[in-house]
């Protein structure tokens, strides 16, 4: 069986950037459930937040784990105004980031309307150009901004893509994840004909494996090989099941590369920050 891979992969091409000042915005996604979206952005956020990066996280899931991560309270749409109302007004989304108690990471917050979004984002007639909208309001402000996208193919998940310059895709071990992978390439490449960007203008910056369980049988091992050397999509990073790590930290609202700098779990999201190619390895 190979072993998990920790360090950086070697020639690791430069990000294509965005313009000078603005942020890079990359989607954490895969519409398959529960594979690490949401660990691996607040994580990655922590790596990034580390090297003096200023990071948004824009929680894109009405499920608000992203939010609750770090301490921060949901949006109430019956109390003002939230991401979606704001998104759908083609508003300004600063009244709304929130700090958490890591300086560099600020979160844009989700809300319960969100679940809504979809189809009234249909109805605007714009819906693949809103998030791009949005964003603008704060692309001089960050240096990266982190999209936690839900586990779906839709309306919103589309002009979240659309709003990207670069994608980071999780799986975890299973026997749909390959297929799940090639259900979100199809997705980049329909929605980038829609927002009418040349298909290579979204950077695959990688693939993350999440939660992996070892010893692993042997139908586990040929999924996780079959995704370490996926043809298309380079693996820029694992991160094995470290429940204690990742619960205690959660636990207290930071990113494991802040509250416990020194384990292994650190050092998994400071490989993907490094072979994301969004930082230069310490
Ligand atoms: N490496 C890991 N070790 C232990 N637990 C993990 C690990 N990665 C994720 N988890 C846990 O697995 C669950 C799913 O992870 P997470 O919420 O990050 O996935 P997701 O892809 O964002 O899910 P969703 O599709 O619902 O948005 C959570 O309870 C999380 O705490
Ligand atoms: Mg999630």
């Amino acid at each position: 069986m190979t072993e998990t891979t920790t360090a950086p992969v070697l020639g690791a091409p430069a990000v294509p950037g965005p313009r000078p000042g603005e942020a890079f915005i990359i989607a954490m996604c895969n519409q398959k459930g529960g594979v690490g979206k949401t660990t691996t952005t607040i994580n990655l956020a922590g790596a990034l937040a580390e090297h003096g990066r200023r990071v948004l996280v824009v929680d894109c899931d009405p499920q608000g784990n992203a939010t609750m991560a770090c301490k921060v309270p949901l949006l109430d749409e019956d109390k003002g105004p939230t991401q979606a109302t704001v998104l759908l007004e083609m508003g300004d989304p600063r009244p709304l980031i929130a700090e958490t108690k890591v300086p560099n990471i600020h979160v844009l917050p989700a809300s319960m309307d969100m679940c809504f979004l979809p189809s009234r984002m249909r109805e605007s007639g714009v819906s693949v150009s809103l998030y791009r909208r949005m964003l603008s309001h704060v692309l001089h402000l960050y240096d990266v901004i982190l999209l936690d996208l839900r586990p779906a193919l839709d309306t919103d998940t589309d002009a979240q893509t659309a709003a990207a310059n670069g994608a980071i895709i999780l799986v975890d071990v299973d026997e749909w994840a390959m297929k799940a992978v090639k259900m979100q390439q199809a997705q980049h490449i329909a929605v980038m004909r829609r927002a009418e960007r040349p298909d290579d203008d979204l950077a695959i910056l990688g693939l993350v494996i999440g939660r992996i369980v070892k010893p692993m049988g042997d139908i586990d091992a040929k999924i996780y090989r079959q995704l370490q050397r996926h043809p298309r999509i380079r693996c820029i990073g694992e991160v094995p099941i470290r429940s204690t790590d990742l619960k205690e930290s959660r636990a207290v609202g930071l990113p494991v590369v802040q509250h416990r700098p020194r384990t292994d779990t650190a050092g998994f999201f400071r490989t993907i920050a490094v072979n994301a190619g969004l930082v230069k390895a310490a």
